[in-house]
């Protein structure tokens, strides 16, 4: 498996385009198991998840081509429901074709879903949406059974927290159902909005997405389909951090500024400037940031928690003492381990990092605990005095398509090695 190699202290400067989001088209990838025919989705990103989730579709009997960003899920045939044990631990999100392989088989079979290691990531929101909408749920060696023989059923369901990937599940499986569904207390994040638009223009009748309300009317069929994958809005910040770093001035393209107002709003106090083209952000940033009181994650439009490994290493070389404090995830700081042996000085007080900003970080050999982790250690070499090597980049490909190839294109001193 290659490393990432860094040589630190380089200006970033130029123009990076923001590849197609991740926490997007998993979920998309996932609903096309519901659609009679074929879906295109362009702008895929080429990660790890994806080429995982396309293992899973063949595996449940649909047809896939993957060439240049573009997509082709043919799922006319899919005849399976048992998602492989394998392939469930490979990532987490493997737990978003519960409510389609349900709502396309009336069963589905999984086992416990893996991905980052953050904390117990429990899926007893979606194991209750789905008792809601009628399925019968058992369980047996590891495996859960769901099954909802005379098919899904609409229902009214307020989910117990916002969770993303419960309320994509929810909405999944709702789209095929009989009849109405209210889920209240959904997520809002612009990802849940990308599901809903796929759908919609498959067939399906979603109303609210982005609100705290979405109704779901059942339809009976759903009919191929084109969409483009919007931006990734954690890409984006974690180039933000890798310019705000390096007094970087970076243009990011293929980006909506009104989905990234709180990471901007964050950097901003960190000194850095924006300004806004179209479809564009510029940063620039020409002295050391500021720190900053304390950021707090949030489900959106807050701070996203995706965003807070990079920011972390982006305040380690800040003038003064910052805290973040991290509301999601239980543990999300195994990577601050590797960042202090650059040099910094976070200490960690469970979900707080007090993280006292360094004039230097100074390059080491470290490892990728995890995706965003790792990304956050790409951060903190691009800042760092030598030269830093980073392994098990394997987390890293996860999430993004061509880290070390975005980087170097802005004069980042980078190599995979
Ligand atoms: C999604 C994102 C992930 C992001 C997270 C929060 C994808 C593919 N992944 O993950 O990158 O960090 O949203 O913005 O979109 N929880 C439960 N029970 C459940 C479901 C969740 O207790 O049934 C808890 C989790 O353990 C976690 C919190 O709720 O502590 C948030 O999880 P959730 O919003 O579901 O995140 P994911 O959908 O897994």
């Amino acid at each position: 498996m290659p490393s990432i190699y860094v040589e630190g202290k380089k200006r970033l400067t130029g123009k990076i385009k923001v590849q197609g989001s991740k926490n997007a088209v998993l979920p998309i990838i996932a609903a096309s198991v519901l659609i009679d025919g074929k879906s295109v989705i362009t702008n895929c990103p080429k990660i790890n998840d994806v080429e995982t989730s396309i293992k899973i579709l063949e595996q449940l009997g649909a047809v896939c081509s993957f060439e240049d960003n573009c997509l082709i899920i043919d799922s006319t045939n899919i005849n399976k429901s048992a998602v492989r044990e394998d392939l469930m631990r490979e990532m987490r999100s493997s737990s978003l074709f519960l409510g389609s392989v349900l709502g396309r088989m009336n069963e589905a079979v999984i086992s416990s879903p893996g991905g980052c290691d953050l904390g117990p990531r429990p899926i007893d929101i979606h194991i209750r949406s789905m008792r809601s909408l009628g399925a019968d749920i058992s369980e047996r060696n590891g495996y859960i059974f769901f099954s909802a023989k005379n098919g899904l059923k609409g229902t009214y369901t307020v989910l117990p927290f916002p969770s993303v990937g419960a309320t994509e599940n929810t909405i999944v499986a709702s789209v095929l159902a009989r009849g109405k569904t209210v889920i209240e207390n959904c997520a809002k994040e612009p990802e849940i909005v990308e599901l809903a638009d796929f759908l919609n223009k498959a067939g399906a009748r979603i109303t609210g997405a982005g609100s705290d309300r979405i109704v779901i009317e059942g339809v009976k069929k759903l009919r191929s389909v084109t969409f483009a994958v919007g931006f990734d809005r954690i890409v984006a910040a974690t180039y933000i951090s890798a310019a705000a770093v390096t007094g970087g001035d970076v243009l990011l393209c293929d980006v909506d500024t009104s989905k990234m107002r709180s990471v901007i709003s964050v950097f901003e106090e960190a000194g850095c400037n924006f300004s806004y083209e179209e479809n564009a952000i510029r940063v620039r940033c020409r002295d050391r940031l500021n720190s900053l009181s304390t950021v707090k994650s949030h489900v959106y439009p807050g701070f996203p928690t995706d965003a807070g490994p990079t920011l972390i290493s982006a305040l380690s070389v800040a003038k003064g003492t910052s805290i973040f404090i991290e509301s999601i995830f239980e543990n999300r700081y195994d990577f601050a381990c590797e960042l202090r042996r650059m040099g910094a000085d976070v200490k960690i007080d469970g979900r707080t990092a007090v993280i006292l900003g360094r004039e230097n970080l100074y390059g080491a050999r470290c490892v990728a605990t995890d995706l965003r982790g790792g990304a956050a250690l790409v951060v903190a070499g691009l800042s760092a005095c030598g030269t830093t090597i980073i392994d098990r980049t394997d987390h890293i490909k996860r999430g993004y398509q061509d880290i070390v190839g975005d980087l170097a294109a802005v004069s980042a001193d980078i190599k995979e090695i």
